[in-house]
């Protein structure tokens, strides 16, 4: 049973957030909630509503059953981190090549907006952003059709973006694991939310024009648009991962292969240790 959200509030520092945009259409539309169940759901429920605008965000203080990807849990305790959802209208004729890829696109926003107080920020594929080693800032894209099917030329997507950032403290239940940015910035002040989030704003505002292919000039769309800021900054290539065996005779439930390239929309090229041809990648386990 999905919760039902608590209202809007006011008084919140996230209050800030439109005195210091310098987006075009991210954000300018924004609903903020004391608490919900999860921003991304809130967000769909918006954008379905027919009423949300490309940009269209929805915030929180806390989610009380925030998710990630693959069926994992996202901690999201009260004001210590940015748990926001925006809504895309993506141009008619975005097509698989822009979908594929459209989460690395976003990790790409997220660590230009960020680098200023995390320089060493990394890039763990698909869209994972990691200090160190540990988690700083998560993704979860999700996508909706409406009206008639996926493949009609005539049906738009609605979609999602949903992004954590571990802002003042890290969830206590994956400290281990996981970084915030007041570790980030050692002697500098920890910058507040509501700056930190202008500041993803307008990078990924900027990395998804290109992306979809609205700025002029640029490296083409999808993918291509990105990758030269994304790979430089990837851990994840050349590196040896562990992923689920298939074909008939799965001896192993696990093979380990090198991942040496990523491919024109955004998925792993990878390379079996034991040989054999390379093949791709859509999806890891965590
Ligand atoms: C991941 O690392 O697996 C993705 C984490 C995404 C978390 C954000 S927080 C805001 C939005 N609402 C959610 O329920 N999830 C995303």
């Amino acid at each position: 049973m999905s919760e039902r959200p608590s209202p809007p509030v006011d008084g919140d520092e996230l209050r800030e957030l439109q005195a210091r945009l310098k987006t075009r259409a991210l954000g300018r539309a924004h609903r903020h909630h004391a608490a919900l169940a999860s921003t991304n759901d809130e967000a769909m429920r918006w954008a379905s509503e027919g009423q949300a605008a490309h940009g269209a965000l929805v915030t929180a203080d806390a989610q009380t059953a925030g998710r990630g990807r693959l069926g994992r849990d996202w901690a999201s305790p009260r004001g210590a981190g940015i748990y926001a959802s925006v809504v895309l209208r993506p141009p008619v004729g975005a097509d698989s090549l822009t979908w594929g890829a459209l989460g690395l696109a976003v990790a790409v926003g997220l660590r230009e907006g960020l680098i200023q107080w995390a320089p060493e920020v990394r890039l763990k594929w698909p869209n994972d952003l990691l200090c160190g080693g540990r988690k700083l800032a998560g993704i979860l894209c999700e996508t909706r059709w409406s009206g008639s099917s996926s493949n009609s030329s005539r049906s738009r997507p609605q979609v999602v973006v949903g992004f954590g950032i571990n802002v003042g403290a890290c969830p206590p239940d994956v400290r281990d694991i996981a970084t915030c940015l007041s570790e980030q910035v050692l002697n500098e002040a920890v910058p507040g939310r509501a700056e930190v989030l202008a500041a993803v704003l307008e990078s990924l505002e900027r990395v998804l024009d290109q992306f979809f292919g609205l700025a002029p000039g640029g490296p083409g769309r999808g993918f291509a648009a990105i990758r030269g800021r994304y790979e430089p900054f990837c851990v994840t290539l050349n590196r040896v991962i562990a992923i689920p065996a298939r074909g008939p005779r799965r001896e192993e439930a696990l093979r380990e292969v090198r991942v040496i390239g990523l491919t024109e929309d955004g998925a792993l090229w990878v390379e079996p240790l034991a040989g054999g041809a390379r093949f791709r990648v859509d999806s890891v386990p965590p």
